[in-house]
């Protein structure tokens, strides 16, 4: 018996049954062969449990009708459970990437589903404009995990990254016009919008979009002369992910975020960690700084914070808690009441099961299992390295890592690529011992398929 408000209004009145009233040609129901290109009126659509689209099927519409901006691998998922996914065919995967390190607690976790169902019942969304409960709950959450300051709320890594430019900015003006570099690490990398792009140290990200953002000096990961003399009277703020993710799992070393640090303090600059892939517990702490003992002025997360539900933050030291003034930035979706709910469940859960021990532990289990496979399979697996449960396995250089991606995709195995040369492994924060154990097999039948 479903409560709330869902039931006062009559579903039945929507566009979708209009077109089904007055099918315009011949449309199928799923609208495959003949789906109609006119304008003005929908193909009929399902997502019945019971009628799914083949594989042929789903990739055909998405070769038609999305933007390919993706290259994507030859599998749909139809349904997950925990630490297992299922495709269209009933095929089973271990899912050691999490969606890119998002879905923290693994699939259809029954508190995430009664969270958003139950909140899905009594509102989605109202704006900014107002006050919001779960949001302000949530940001208490995230300060009361060890983040003393003030949260900014949006959808996205990305997002996040670019409210962290603005503010870095909007303080540095603040103390002359004169302080507009921002200093970033070459390889990061902190999104795809325009601000976020321009942070990030890749020319292949930035190739074919003309003129990126400037003031953005970028300095080689872990060369402290670079970095300490990058940070000057010109900049106001730092920018880098203490484990470089997309790059292949790079964890930055302690001395420096420890020189990052002490520069900034020393030139009043804004030092901001970019902790959307790294954040929420996948390093065994709630933040990477804690692992380091480096307190930035600012995280930024996304990614796992909603389990899969898309929301992003930036959380703020109170020293800097001002910078942004109402009207200078904001977001019409950001914290709403779905995604609030979520990440709040996402966040009690990891306490309540303390999964940040459970996050050791495993770390330390796979990584020495790794390890046994990089002696049996060296040299071709060079070197295991990560923190937490985000791992990257090194492979010899030249190898063909996305044709390796695709093979343990076959052996029922999803994994991600990061850098040139790097397998990289993000598993649920609640992986179980023995889908490592399988991941582990199945790594070692992926590594001797190789020789
Ligand atoms: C460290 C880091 N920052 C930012 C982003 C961008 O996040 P999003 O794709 O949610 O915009 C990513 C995505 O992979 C990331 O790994």
């Amino acid at each position: 018996m479903r409560t709330g408000f869902a039931g006062c209004f009559d579903s039945s009145v929507s566009p979708m049954a209009e077109s089904e009233k007055e099918p315009q040609g011949a449309r199928e129901f799923y609208g495959i062969e003949e789906a109609s290109t006119e304008h003005g009126h929908l193909t009929r659509n399902t997502f019945d449990p019971q009628q799914r689209l083949s594989f042929e099927e789903i990739k055909d519409l998405d070769e038609k009708y999305v933007l390919p901006t993706y290259a994507r691998l030859p599998v749909a998922f139809q349904y997950g459970a925990g630490d297992h996914l299922y495709d269209t065919e009933g095929k089973e995967y271990i899912d050691f990437l999490s969606g890119i390190a998002v879905t923290l607690l693994g699939h259809a976790h029954a508190d995430l589903i009664a969270a958003l169902s139950s909140q899905a019942e009594a509102l989605w969304h109202t704006s900014n404009l107002y006050y919001n409960q779960g949001q302000a709950q949530l940001a208490r959450a995230l300060v009361e995990v060890n983040f003393p300051g003030k949260v900014f709320f949006c959808n996205s890594g990305t997002e996040a990254n670019e409210a962290a430019f603005k503010l870095m900015r909007a303080y540095g003006q603040s103390l002359s016009p004169k302080r507009e570099k921002v200093v970033a690490i070459k390889n990061g990398f902190h999104g795809r919008t325009f601000g976020a792009m321009s942070l990030t140290g890749q020319d292949k990200i930035h190739n074919g979009f003309g003129e990126i953002v400037g003031h953005v000096e970028f300095v080689n990961a872990d060369d402290i002369a670079g970095l300490s003399a990058a940070i000057d009277s010109t900049a106001c703020g730092v920018i880098l992910e203490p484990v470089q993710g997309e790059s292949g799992v790079i964890p930055l070393s302690s001395d420096f975020l420890k020189i990052a640090r002490a520069r900034c303090n020393e030139e009043q600059v804004v030092l901001a960690f970019d902790e959307v892939q790294i954040g929420m517990g996948r390093s065994g702490h709630y933040f990477a700084y804690q692992h380091y003992g480096v307190i930035p002025d600012i995280v930024t997360m996304a990614k796992g914070l909603g389990g899969g539900f898309p929301i992003g933050a930036m959380l703020v030291a109170e020293k800097f808690s001002h910078v942004l003034k109402p009207g200078m930035h904001g977001c019409t979706f950001g914290g709403g009441h779905l995604a609030s709910a979520v990440a709040y469940e996402v966040i009690r859960t990891i306490e309540s099961q303390k999964l940040l021990e459970h996050v050791k532990a495993s770390a330390r289990y796979l990584t020495s299992a790794l390890n046994k496979l990089k002696a049996k399979h060296a040299p071709k697996v060079e070197e295991v390295r990560g923190l937490g449960l985000l791992i990257g396995v090194v492979l010899e250089e030249g190898t063909d890592v996305k044709a390796l991606v695709e093979k343990a995709l076959s052996l029922g195995l999803i994994i991600g690529r990061g850098g040139t040369n790097v397998l990289r492994l993000a598993p649920p924060l609640n992986v179980r011992k023995a889908t490592m154990d399988k991941a582990v097999e199945l790594l070692d039948m992926l590594f001797a398929s190789m020789e």
